[in-house]
């Protein structure tokens, strides 16, 4: 989704924030452009789709300014066009801003502003802002001021960076429960919403806190809290190497973050699962966390006592898209091994509602980004209530991992593609080991058992390298159906959200027409869809809901739908009933999801790639979506 970006300092502006921008490109955008300041005057060059088209803007005009702002604009408030992407300036072309987030009141401050004879040109909220702030800059003449009264008129959750052609060496950066990383350098200073895009020059950032200012000038970073009070903290040192965009060899980050997956599961496991004769290594240190600088860095762990873990009543996990089908089959898995009762909710639908939380609940939020709105707001509130609260993802900078006191980080890095995968099979790995922490710390299951639990856990590695090794024939499969308009996934148990995961890949990757359901809920109205031009995929795994999943599929059969199943080796039953197999090497259903998955990822992948879709940034679609 939108991204900011800034910098001041001895380089020219347009190349620095290029090259920021170029990190953030794989969140997703449909527009992109940057504003500096040179010779006293505010340049704005912007172009709708992708970042090429900008750059090509630039060569044309090469700025040699040394101060600007940039953004990816994902459109919410009009269409992805030149005149609606930002930087967006006032009348006078005194001050631009990029904006990311939405100013839900910004229809009244429209029409406040055009009452007061301001003429907008866009259909963005955004605009507003420029309006405003100018308004106020008039008023007060002092940069500083105009914001913070700014930010006393807008309603909503943004972030902003600001630019004043009076003031030129200054960049105005605000942060309301939003996103914004300060890299601080060598006479020169960044400005990104994702610190990935300023750590390619810094290892040394600060990340505004929830409602807060940052004056920014290459020598200096001033923070303001909205009421005006000065404060001051030490910057978070990195110490872990930087973030590179790098597909290596292959076509797609998409295809290569498939490939990935053996190997986050057995980083994951090295970091918490290091010997299966010992407990699950989620306690956290006894220390209070902290960089060493005073300065609050998210430390993964659990704080919870013994005594707590035995009295929780419920567990709760929201999540949205990908991490909530990771959270449905998180419920089946902690069900399973602790007893305790886990609702999963999509966290957009705890928005106006009473989210049933308390004392004696483990809420658990999932996200790859960390930053997706509606997750962040649903913890938020569980937090509020007093339920515990645990965090779920791969980014321990994220917005996420600084409000929860207990986080899983999984160790899959920074996923590119747009559509999840790795980070997906991290947060089903994060919910095998959260079950069996759970059920070990109440004593639900025995020694033995937890040792056979994580001795399987540690097979799943190399079982999942014999399931990519299927790739060709996947491929082939892909290729044949790839001409479908519509397909049906369904599974039971614990591949019934394996069934929507498959579904909703085939969808994001192809733009093919596909739903998921429960095997057992097709003859409840979807079979009505099937014919012979709907493909039906099956996940078909050994176990107590094998048989019935079987029957499921009959029934699909004899509406002379196409047959696809992902099986087990040597399951001769299914090649009986269906017209193509894809195979997964034996495996007991209960960590079947952490195979089962993959041959519809490739297999998404493949029908994409056939169709020549933008299968790393499909349209539409945004890798973290910091908007409700
Ligand atoms: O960053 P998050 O994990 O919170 O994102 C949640 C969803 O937006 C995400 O899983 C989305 O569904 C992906 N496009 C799935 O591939």
């Amino acid at each position: 989704m939108c991204g900011i970006v800034g910098y001041l300092g001895p380089s020219k502006a347009a190349s620095v924030l290029v090259s920021e921008l170029k990190c953030l490109e794989y969140r997703g955008y449909d527009s992109a452009g940057v504003a500096v300041i040179e010779g006293g005057r505010l340049k704005v060059l912007k172009a709708a789709g992708k970042l090429a088209n900008l750059e090509n803007l630039l060569k044309e005009r090469a700025p040699e300014a040394t101060v600007g702002i940039g953004h990816t604009r994902w459109a919410t408030h009009g269409a992805p066009t030149d005149l609606n992407a930002h930087p967006h300036t006032d009348e006078n072309g005194m001050v631009a801003v990029v904006h990311n987030g939405i100013i839900e009141n910004f229809g009244e401050l429209k029409d406040e502003l055009i009452a007061k004879g301001y003429k907008f040109s866009s259909d963005t909220d955004t605009e507003v802002v420029a309006h405003l702030v100018s308004h106020y800059y008039g008023e007060t003449k002092d940069m500083l001021k105009a914001v913070m009264k700014l930010v006393t008129r807008l309603k909503g959750i943004y972030a902003l960076g600001i630019v004043n052609r009076d003031v030129a060496n200054t960049i105005y950066a605000v942060n309301h429960h939003y996103s914004l990383t300060v890299g601080l350098g060598n006479h020169e200073n960044f400005l990104a919403s994702d610190s990935i895009a300023v750590r390619q020059y810094t290892n040394q950032t600060l990340r505004l806190d929830q409602s807060e200012i940052a004056v920014i000038t290459p020598d200096t970073v001033k923070l303001y809290s909205f009421e005006g009070k000065e404060s001051t903290r030490p910057p978070i040192v990195s110490e872990s190497t930087r973030f590179v965009v790098d597909k290596g060899d292959y076509k797609h980050f998409l295809h290569k973050e498939i490939d990935e997956q053996p190997s986050v599961l057995r980083q994951t496991l090295a970091k918490y699962l290091p010997d299966i004769n010992k407990p699950i290594a989620f306690h956290k240190p006894k220390s209070k966390g902290g960089n060493g600088n005073g300065h609050h860095v998210a430390t993964h762990g659990i704080e919870l006592t013994n005594s707590q873990i035995r009295e929780l009543e419920r567990v709760q996990v929201l999540a949205c898209g990908t991490a909530y089908h990771a959270g449905m089959i998180g419920k089946y898995i902690i069900e399973e091994l602790t007893g305790i009762p886990v609702d999963v909710e999509i966290a957009s639908e705890i928005r106006g509602r009473k989210l049933l939380v308390n004392q004696r609940t483990l809420t658990v939020a999932v996200s790859q980004s960390g930053e997706t709105a509606d997750t962040l707001a649903a913890i938020t509130e569980a937090k509020r209530i007093g339920s515990y609260v645990l965090g779920i993802t791969n980014r321990p900078d994220s917005h996420l991992a600084q409000i929860v006191p207990n986080l899983i980080v999984t160790e899959c890095g920074i996923e590119v593609s747009v559509a999840a995968t790795k980070t997906y099979i991290a947060q089903l790995l994060s919910f095998y080991l959260l079950a069996i922490f759970l059920a070990e710390e109440r004593g639900a299951i025995d020694a033995e058992k937890s040792r056979t639990l994580k001795k399987t856990l540690n097979l799943m590695p190399a079982l999942q390298e014999a399931v990519l090794a299927q790739e060709p024939l996947i491929q082939e499969a892909a290729i044949n159906y790839s001409s479908a308009v519509d397909m049906v996934f369904v599974g039971r148990g614990f591949n019934y959200p394996t069934a929507l995961e498959g579904a909703l890949k085939l969808k994001e990757l192809s733009y093919i027409h596909a739903s998921g359901y429960a095997a057992g809920e097709l003859k409840h109205g979807p079979i009505a869809v099937l014919d012979e031009k709907v493909p039906v995929v099956a996940v078909v795994v050994p176990g107590v809901v094998y048989e019935k999943t079987l029957s499921n599929a009959q029934e699909a059969k004899a509406r002379h739908a196409k047959m696809i199943a992902v099986a087990v080796e040597g399951d001769k039953e299914v090649e009986k009933l269906f017209d193509t197999v894809l195979r997964i090497p034996p495996i007991e259903e209960f960590f079947s999801p952490l195979l089962t998955v993959i041959p519809l990822q490739l297999f998404s992948y493949f029908v994409a790639e056939a169709l020549g879709k933008d299968v790393d940034q499909p349209r539409n679609l945004a890798k973290s979506v910091t908007v409700e």
